[in-house]
């Protein structure tokens, strides 16, 4: 469904111009569409291969075609960002030069075919960000030149197969947010030239394999919510010298924090005493009964609320206090892959489902822990009103709209949402308002609301750095079914 462009040779051979002369097709929008042949010799009667297909982030839309098939000299092969559709077909296993594979971030089904086990030549397999089902075929662990595997965001299951052991040329193991189970494999230690590892929003079990100490070169370990319960000791990772991140937050693990991680010193913001949640301040000398805010603007709501603006400018571990009515908010965690990722969004768009779109133009993001708090406020039951809408995930046919964004929401350290996706809650639609009320008491004075990442969801659509709770206005209220209630009371009792 692409058209050439004028590059292109579409009248003679396509093996002409730009895909036999040096012209470098990476990283270059005018060639998000380009062929490489191999050196055609033999003049008029010579047939020339093609190498390399890209298709890259254009939105092509349909089944991957049969003709592929043909192009059996093909040893780079990019569909990635688009939005194909149906099974990744068997036939793909028969192009055996293929080094390069990507079809990540996709709307591809069924089952990852066998067959992909037979690239013996293999070196990158992007997979991620599709709708596959299954477990991954333990044929990949014939992959021995394999050193980056994306899988991530790709709705795999079940344990990984113990073939994989058989990887040691990996390098980069993308597998986030699917439903893996089991153990994490004792081989990954023997993965030496590992420098990336993501296995975050998994459903793994047990510990963590004392044989990740053996991989010397990892930059990059991510294994939160992972279910993983064991003693954080019992790994040194000390002698890790190119480490840069780890993250090994929201699993089962105890003990005290070992000794090479407490290099830091931390320095505590002012404001920070108001969120204990032992020690509010204006315990029992309530000030307020209610307040709301919105991500952004200070804008009148619908029932006359005065929503205050929340622009503070929040970053991996700060928070942020404000008087009359107090209402205070926290932010921990830092977007991975993103230098200056974006804890403020925004979009001017038309919002459905509202009458008040100004809310909604505006949302706080967070990587990790997004905590909103009511400080001094009356004790008693309270409404608490949420209030959310997806902008950067159109609903077209677009690989965009493969952005999934899941998190969890806590109110008064109660879960109240597991897994909660703005847009499924919307039936499917972004620039649709969704709301969420619970009704939840107030005893100490204070109001804990607390939207939570665990690891699910996609990471890197339409960005890197774009996914983690998100929410574009909130309000407390105290509870109208209360005052109902107490207002019959007073009837009855007369
Ligand atoms: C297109 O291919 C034909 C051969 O089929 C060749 O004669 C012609 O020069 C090519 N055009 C370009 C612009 O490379
Ligand atoms: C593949 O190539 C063969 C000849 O080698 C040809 O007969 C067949 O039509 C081609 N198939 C497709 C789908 O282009
Ligand atoms: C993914 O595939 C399942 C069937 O395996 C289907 O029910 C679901 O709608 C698909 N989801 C998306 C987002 O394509
Ligand atoms: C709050 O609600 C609970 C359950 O609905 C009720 O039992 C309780 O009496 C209410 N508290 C107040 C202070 O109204």
């Amino acid at each position: 469904g692409q058209k050439a462009g004028p590059q292109w040779n579409i009248s003679g051979d396509p093996c002409t111009g730009a895909a036999i002369d040096n012209t470098n097709i990476d990283n270059n929008d005018i060639f998000k569409a380009a062929i490489k042949c191999e050196v055609c010799t033999g003049g008029n009667t010579s047939v020339c291969r093609i190498t390399r297909l890209k298709i890259y982030a254009l939105d092509a839309v349909g089944p991957i075609p049969e003709e592929l098939r043909n192009l059996t000299a093909l040893t780079d092969l990019d569909l990635g960002q688009n939005y194909l559709t149906g099974p990744l077909p068997s036939f793909i296993g028969e192009l055996t030069d293929m080094k390069f594979m990507t079809f990540g971030i996709n709307a591809l089904s069924g089952p990852v075919p066998k067959e992909l086990g037979n690239l013996k030549n293999l070196i990158k397999l992007g997979l991620g960000g599709n709708n596959f089902s299954g477990s991954l075929p333990s044929e990949l662990g014939n992959l021995a030149k394999l050193e980056e595997l994306y899988i991530d965001s790709s709705g795999l299951s079940g344990p990984l197969p113990s073939s994989l052991s058989q990887l040691t040329k990996m390098k980069k193991v993308w597998a986030s947010d699917n439903d893996f189970t089991g153990q994490i494999p004792d081989y990954i230690g023997s993965w030496s030239s590992l420098t990336e590892l993501r296995l975050q929003g998994n459903s793994f079990q047990g510990p963590i394999p004392a044989t990740l100490s053996n991989l010397g070169q990892l930059a990059s370990l991510v294994l939160r919510n992972c279910r993983i319960s064991d003693k954080l000791v019992s790994i040194d990772f000390s002698k890790f010298t190119s480490l840069n991140l780890l993250d090994f937050s929201y699993n089962l693990l105890s003990g005290s924090i070992p000794s090479w991680a407490k290099n830091s010193q931390f320095v505590l913001p002012a404001g920070w005493g108001c969120l204990q949640r032992n020690t509010p301040c204006f315990l029992d000398s309530p000030k307020s009964s209610s307040f709301a805010v919105d991500s952004g603007k200070s804008i009148v709501g619908p029932d006359n609320s005065v929503y205050q603006p929340d622009r503070a400018s929040l970053g991996a571990a700060s928070l942020y206090v404000t008087g009359a009515p107090t209402w205070g908010v926290s932010n921990v965690g830092k977007f991975m892959d993103a230098n200056n990722g974006s804890y403020i969004i925004h979009s001017p768009g038309q919002f459905l489902n509202t009458l008040d779109p100004e809310l909604f133009q505006n949302a706080r993001m967070s990587p990790s822990s997004l905590r909103y708090f009511g400080i001094g406020l009356e004790n008693g039951n309270y409404t608490v009103t949420l209030l959310f809408a997806e902008f950067d995930f159109p609903d077209t046919q677009s690989w965009k709209s493969r952005g999934r964004r899941v998190f969890d929401i806590y109110v008064q350290g109660e879960r109240k949402e597991q897994n909660f996706d703005i847009r499924k809650a919307a039936g499917g639609k972004s620039f649709t308002a969704v709301r969420k009320q619970y009704t939840v008491p107030v005893t100490k004075n204070f109001l804990d609301i607390h939207l939570f990442w665990a690891g699910k969801g996609t990471c890197c659509i339409p960005t890197q750095g774009y996914y983690g709770p998100a929410i574009s206005a909130l309000s407390a209220t105290p509870s109208t079914n209360q005052f109902t209630y107490n207002h019959t009371f007073h009837i009855s009792n007369k």
